[in-house]
């Protein structure tokens, strides 16, 4: 190894490196020890740029040649570690921007409709086979439609049912899709025959109750509609849905916008109807409220009531979901989890 300072060895010294350089370049198999080798012998304080500084002290006719001979040694070592670098990342896959080239890609991937959106799609499906339109209402709503028009008069206790989130005093995040109704016929003359799926909001939380939920509401009105279309076109729908076997019962029931009023349940699919905490151990599960239109109601948007009867439904779509596809707690729609999503 060339330790620098004894001037008539310099010639000497540049042959040395020669032979050991090249050598080390050789033993090396890491890009990092090359890099060292570089700085050992060609940076600043590098044993080759000493050399080439003593040639200084040469005797004048030797310093051209011995100058020629560690300039070209100088190129010949970049030269050769650049090359042996090259090699070296190309075998480890590494590109000159550290970009690994052999690895694996990274996989895309797809995601996927919401499993409450999908159910909403399938229901909409189902009642746009059976001949309803969609009409689109507003999530934030007036006291008027959410209450008044649908025969809810202010400090009536019926308004107790739906625990409202309030924006101001006359404005309210809509309770349920029922504003839907005298906002279409408002616009619409008989028949009618639309339905309106959308979020709502109540004051509620628990394993079947969620503040923001969805529903899709839905209202037939022309002349001649009886209570039998609304049990027709319910069950219709219900079989589609989940299949002809499902048994569901009408119960009777109050709203202040419906006479006479029912709610469906569906047999529980956690249990098989023998009762458990889904289904509050009853062995069913609330889907849908629904009845024939209340004459007030139609009084509100100037429709005869002589003429006309028709019947309205507001039904779960968690529900329906949860059902359908056995889940035993709602909240699960709405926490991220990818592992749950992904199911669907
Ligand atoms: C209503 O909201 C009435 N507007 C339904 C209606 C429409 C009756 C037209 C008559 C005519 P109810 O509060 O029962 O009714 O809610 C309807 C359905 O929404 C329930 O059967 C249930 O499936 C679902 N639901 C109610 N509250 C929640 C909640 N917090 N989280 C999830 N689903 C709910
Ligand atoms: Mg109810």
């Amino acid at each position: 190894m060339y330790c620098g300072g004894v001037l008539q060895n310099c010639m000497s010294r540049i042959d040395e490196i020669e032979k050991e350089v090249f050598d080390r370049i050789e033993q090396t198999a890491s890009v990092d020890d090359l890099e060292q080798i570089s700085v050992e012998y060609l940076g600043r304080k590098g044993f080759l740029t000493g050399a080439l500084r003593d040639i200084s002290s040469l005797p004048k006719e030797d310093r051209p040649v011995e100058g020629q001979k560690a300039n070209a040694l100088k190129i010949k070592i970049k030269a050769v570690i650049e090359e042996k670098t090259a090699r070296l990342q190309q075998i480890c896959g590494t590109d000159s921007f550290g970009i690994d080239v052999t690895l694996p890609g990274r996989k895309i991937s797809c995601g996927s409709l919401h499993p409450i959106t999908q159910v909403a799609k399938e229901i909409s499906d189902i009642f746009l086979r059976l001949g309803f339109d969609i009409a689109e209402s507003p999530e934030v709503e007036t006291d008027y439609y959410n209450f008044e028009a649908l025969n809810i008069p202010k400090y009536h206790p019926a308004r107790d049912m739906q625990d409202t989130f309030y924006v101001s005093e006359n404005i309210v995040l809509r309770t349920h899709t029922s504003p839907s109704q005298p906002r279409v016929m408002e616009k619409t003359q008989p028949p009618v025959r639309i339905i309106s799926p959308g979020k709502v909001f109540r004051c509620d939380s628990d394993i079947t109750h969620t503040p923001m939920f969805h529903q899709v509401e839905g209202l037939m009105v022309d002349k001649n509609i009886s209570f039998g279309d609304l049990k027709g076109i319910l069950t219709t729908f219900i079989h589609q849905f989940f299949d002809k076997e499902t048994s569901l019962r009408f119960r009777p029931s109050f709203f202040p916008f419906t006479e006479p009023s029912a709610e469906v349940d569906i047999r529980c699919v956690m249990c098989k109807g023998k009762g458990c905490r889904i289904c509050s151990k009853t062995g069913w599960l609330e889907v849908l409220g629904s009845g024939m239109v209340h004459p007030a109601v139609f009084e509100n948007v100037g429709y005869d009531t002589d003429t006309y009867t028709g019947f309205a439904f507001g039904m779960g779509i968690e529900r329906l979901a949860m059902l359908k596809y056995g889940i035993d707690d709602i909240r699960k729609f709405f926490e991220n989890d990818i592992r749950f999503l992904g199911q669907f």
